[in-house]
């Protein structure tokens, strides 16, 4: 596959995104060492220091309809965990939909974006930052976010470690193309569901509220069990899940 590493950009999502218009190749990956305007979800940014972290994004022509993008983005989730546990043995958590978590805190963010018709996606741009050799981070985020150096002790190559994590996701990917669902890797996904089993808070743009954790089905929705024995079936997007007592 295509890959183009850059010193220095504003931010690989933005860049991936250039070169998809300009053409470029389903599995094409952009890499920096750098962000100088790194984005997170809702509209937040990203810190992405120099030399201590992964920040790539990954151009996808999946040729299926637009509703299926959330579906990638949780399936990165999965080959980013499982990848991850390829190359250095740590076991990652995933915080529907896509947030990787170590001892309850977050070690990795998902973004993914997309341009689409009606019918069809044109590209998908699935951007993934990965805290690997970072030593410090700042007090107000420090109680929720990790390393993977801080919690093995250990400095990690990361070269080393993408070629694992584009492995798995060529893996998952390839598994999703063909039947176009989770169905293939839902039980792999749920052996990593930190969520799993315990209580969650819905923050829904009609309100609030709280229930148990069920799994996901086969296409990618979080199963919520209400105090009421209904069960709510939660898309990813607007709704954010937390745990009733915190991140997770
Ligand atoms: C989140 O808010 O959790 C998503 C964070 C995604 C960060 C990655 S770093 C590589 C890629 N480029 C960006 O600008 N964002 C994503």
């Amino acid at each position: 596959r295509e890959v183009e590493f850059l010193q220095e950009t504003d931010s690989t999502n933005t860049e991936a995104r250039r070169l998809a218009e300009k053409g470029a190749k389903d599995g094409t990956l952009v890499v920096a060492e750098y962000q100088t305007a790194g984005k997170g979800r809702r509209g937040r940014s990203w810190t992405s220091p120099s030399g201590t972290g992964i920040w790539m994004s990954l151009v996808l022509r999946p040729g299926l309809e637009p509703a299926c993008a959330p579906m990638i983005t949780l399936l990165t989730g999965l080959a980013v965990s499982a990848g991850i546990e390829d190359y250095c043995g740590l076991k990652s958590q995933i915080k529907w939909p896509n947030d990787l978590t170590l001892e309850g805190k977050k070690i990795c963010g998902i973004l993914t974006e997309m341009s689409a018709d009606m019918e069809m996606i044109r590209y998908v741009v699935v951007g993934i930052g990965i805290n690997v050799n970072i030593e410090a981070f700042p007090e107000e985020i420090a109680y929720k976010a990790t390393s993977l150096y801080l919690e093995s002790g250990k400095k990690i190559k990361r070269s080393g470690m993408i070629a694992c994590i584009m492995k798995r996701m060529e893996e998952y990917y390839e598994r999703f193309l063909d039947t176009a669902d989770l169905s293939c890797m839902r039980k792999e996904y749920e052996d990593r569901l930190v969520n799993m089993g315990r209580k969650v808070l819905v923050l829904a743009p009609k309100g609030e509220y709280q229930g148990v954790c069920l799994g996901i089905n086969d296409d990618g929705e979080l199963l919520v069990e209400r105090e009421d024995g209904t069960v709510s079936r939660v898309m990813s997007g607007e709704v954010s899940v937390r745990g009733v007592y915190g991140y997770v």
